[in-house]
Parts: structure tokens; C-alpha cells; sequence
């Protein structure tokens, strides 16, 4: 009784007192509890406040998972086809992939190694503020984004078969990260400034690239297109220059990787962004608030590219595009 009496009365003066004094209101709050005191049967105690550390320490991904890991039954059956589609995308998928790359083909390992864009633990860092998008986006959406513009494909339902069991897998490989918490060699190591030469970089791709991407980029056998119309499109992350060059400089050539120095992984990067790739349906749309990297490669909100790579005609013209998530009530353009 007495604690419903403190509780009703300190939140009527609270709704006037947040209207008059949005700063102040806490106090206002906190004086009325105590002018209300005198209560012994003030309840059960609060639960303790969870102690969310600001900044979560970096968790160490597991390279790999025994088969033995993965449960029994219908989830198992999940997380495994998940897997398969991640390392058979065209084959399963042809309806929603452009080119000749798989999710594996940048996503290295079962995505699982570290420097190659690791998908480790990516189920406890979403949803997540894409400063790309200017939104907070579900794991969906961001696995979307790799199918419309890594893939140069067409978006997946996000409700469709595919896509849960797609996120099964990323759930199974994210057990044991804490919510919040990064892995180690998350994204891609950002690289120091340099500025490649694609004269040098041509070089350097007959030398070590061409026995296994071709001398026309394309791929050969299993390698996937490095440029062309099989290959990423233009809104891809990988189509950014230093983006391209970090995943040379730690993954490339497949057989011989880090023996590349930064600027050789520079070079190759402008050899390689600088030959046309399929276009990205709305990438003008990209960063709306402003702020693209420098090296983004087609004009967006406030930014005139240093370099424009050519664009080829998407093979799939309808659903290169993920729609953001509608913006909060009240608020526009997020
Ligand atoms: C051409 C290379 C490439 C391909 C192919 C590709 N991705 Fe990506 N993906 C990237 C890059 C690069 C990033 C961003 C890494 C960064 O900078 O944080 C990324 C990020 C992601 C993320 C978010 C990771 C995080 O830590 O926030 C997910 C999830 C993802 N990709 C899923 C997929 C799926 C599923 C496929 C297949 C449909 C796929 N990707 C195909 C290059 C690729
Ligand atoms: C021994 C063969 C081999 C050599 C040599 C090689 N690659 Fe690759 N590369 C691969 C394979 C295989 C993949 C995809 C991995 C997978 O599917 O498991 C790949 C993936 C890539 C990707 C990301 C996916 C895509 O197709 O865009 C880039 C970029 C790339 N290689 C660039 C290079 C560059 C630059 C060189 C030269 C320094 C190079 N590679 C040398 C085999 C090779």
C-alpha cells in the first residue's frame, strides 16, 4: 500500500516536472521518494544493475570447430546448410549471386580466420549502426548487404529457409562471445596510408596472381573473379582501395599468404579496383549523413572520388537494393 502511494505519487509530479524541467527531473524524482519515506515494506530489493563494461575486451576466436561441436537434430541440420550456402552460394543460390565469388571466397575459413573479414562472434555485434546505411541494422540486413553488393546477386527474404539457416550457422559460430565484445582481427587490419601505383601493381599481378586469377581477372576453376562482370560490384567493401589491400596484404597470394609487403598490397589493390565491375544499384545513396572514406570509389553525399571505377551492367537488375530499416516515429533521415 505504501509503496504503490510513493510509487503513484512520485510519478504524477515526475511526468509534470519532465515536461518543466527536463534536466532537473531526476532530483525532483529522487526528493519525492524521499519526502515519501518513512516506508519499512518498500518491497523485494531492486536486481542487481548488470555491469556492462564501456569498452568490452577483445575476444579471442576460435580458428575452428569440431564437427562433433555441432548439436544434433533440426538446429544441426540448420547451422550445417547454413554453412554449405556460405561455401556454395552460386551453386545453391544462382537466383541471388552475380558473379563466380561464394561468401567464402572473402570470408576465409568457414569465416572463420581472423583479418578476413571474420564472421566469429558477428552474431553478438549486431544489430549494429552502419555509418554506410546512417541505420541500425539486423544481422539480416548486413548479411544482405554482402549478397547485393559483394555477391553483386539480390537480396535473400529475410525470413526465407536460407537466410535463418544463414544466421544459424553465424549464431553457432558466435557462441561463447559475449554481446558487445569484438574478436581479434575483426573487419580488416586498417592499413597505413600509402598510395598504390597500378602501373606497379600490374607487375606484380602477373607475377603472383595470374596463375590462379587470370590474366583477364576472371578466375579459373574454383578461384573467384577479381574484377570483370563475375566479380564484386563497385558498392563493395572490397572495391575500396585500402579495404582491398589489407585483404591482399594478409590473405593473398592463397598459398604464400603475408609475404606481400603494405605497399606491394597497395599496388595490386589499384591494379585490381581500377578495371570495371558490376555497378551497385543506389550506391549514390551510400553514407547519407556524409563522412564516406576517401577511397570509395563513386560520388556520394559530399564526396567527389579521387577515382572512379568503371561500372558494368548488373546481371540482376531488381533487388540489388536493401531498403534501410524504417526510421524511428518522430525522426527522419536515420
Ligand atoms: C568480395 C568479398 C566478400 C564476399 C564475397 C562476401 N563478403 Fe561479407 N564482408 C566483406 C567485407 C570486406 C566485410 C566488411 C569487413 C569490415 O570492414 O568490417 C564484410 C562483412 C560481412 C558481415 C559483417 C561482419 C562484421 O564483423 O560486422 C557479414 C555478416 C557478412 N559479411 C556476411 C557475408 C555473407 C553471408 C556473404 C555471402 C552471401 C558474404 N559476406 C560475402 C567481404 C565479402
Ligand atoms: C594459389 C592460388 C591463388 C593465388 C596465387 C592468388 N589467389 Fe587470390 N584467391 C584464391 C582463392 C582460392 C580465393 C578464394 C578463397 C576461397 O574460395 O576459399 C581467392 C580470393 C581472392 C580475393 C577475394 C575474392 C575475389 O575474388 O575478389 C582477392 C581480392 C584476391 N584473391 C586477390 C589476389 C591477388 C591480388 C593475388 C596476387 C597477389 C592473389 N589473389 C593470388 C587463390 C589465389
Amino acid at each position: 500500500m505504501c509503496r504503490a502511494l510513493a510509487f503513484d505519487v512520485g510519478n504524477y509530479h515526475r511526468v509534470r516536472v519532465l515536461i518543466r524541467f527536463p534536466v532537473l527531473s531526476w532530483r525532483f524524482t529522487v526528493a519525492l521518494a524521499l519526502a515519501t519515506g518513512g516506508c519499512r515494506d518498500a518491497g523485494p530489493p531492486a536486481p542487481p544493475a548488470h555491469a556492462v563494461p564501456k569498452t568490452p575486451a577483445l575476444f579471442t576466436a576460435s580458428l575452428a570447430f569440431a564437427d562433433s561441436a555441432v548439436p544434433d537434430g533440426p538446429l544441426g541440420a540448420s547451422i550445417r546448410r547454413g554453412l554449405a550456402l556460405l561455401e556454395h552460394t552460386p551453386d545453391s543460390l544462382p537466383e541471388y549471386t552475380g558473379g563466380n565469388l561464394r561468401c567464402t571466397s572473402c570470408h576465409l575459413d568457414h569465416g572463420l580466420r581472423p583479418d578476413a573479414a571474420p564472421l566469429t562472434g558477428v552474431h553478438a555485434r549486431f544489430p549494429k549502426l552502419m555509418d554506410r546505411s546512417a541505420a541500425v541494422v539486423p544481422l539480416e540486413d548486413r548479411v544482405n548487404y554482402c549478397f547485393t553488393r559483394s555477391l553483386a546477386g539480390r537480396a535473400l527474404p529475410p525470413r526465407s529457409r536460407e537466410m535463418v539457416d544463414i544466421i544459424a550457422y553465424l549464431a553457432f559460430i558466435s557462441r561463447g562471445v559475449p554481446v558487445g565484445a569484438h574478436v581479434a582481427g575483426e573487419g580488416m587490419t586498417k592499413m597505413p596510408a600509402l598510395t598504390g601505383d597500378s602501373a606497379r601493381g600490374h607487375e606484380l599481378f602477373t607475377a603472383n596472381c595470374t596463375r590462379c586469377h587470370g590474366v583477364d581477372g576472371a578466375g579459373i576453376a574454383a578461384v573467384p573473379a577479381v574484377w570483370g562482370a563475375k566479380s564484386y560490384s563497385v558498392g563493395a567493401s572490397m572495391a575500396r582501395v585500402e579495404r582491398a589491400a589489407s585483404f591482399v596484404r594478409h590473405n593473398m597470394p592463397f598459398d604464400k599468404p603475408g609475404s606481400l609487403t603494405d605497399q606491394q598490397a597497395f599496388d595490386l589493390a589499384a591494379y585490381v579496383n581500377a578495371h570495371a565491375r558490376p555497378d551497385s544499384p543506389g550506391k549514390e545513396l551510400d553514407w547519407p549523413a556524409g563522412g564516406a572514406p576517401a577511397d570509395v570509389p563513386y560520388a556520394t553525399r559530399g564526396h567527389a572520388p579521387a577515382i572512379v571505377t568503371p561500372v558494368l551492367p548488373r546481371k540482376r537488375a531488381d533487388g540489388g537494393i536493401v531498403p534501410p530499416p524504417m526510421p524511428a516515429a518522430g525522426r527522419s533521415g536515420e
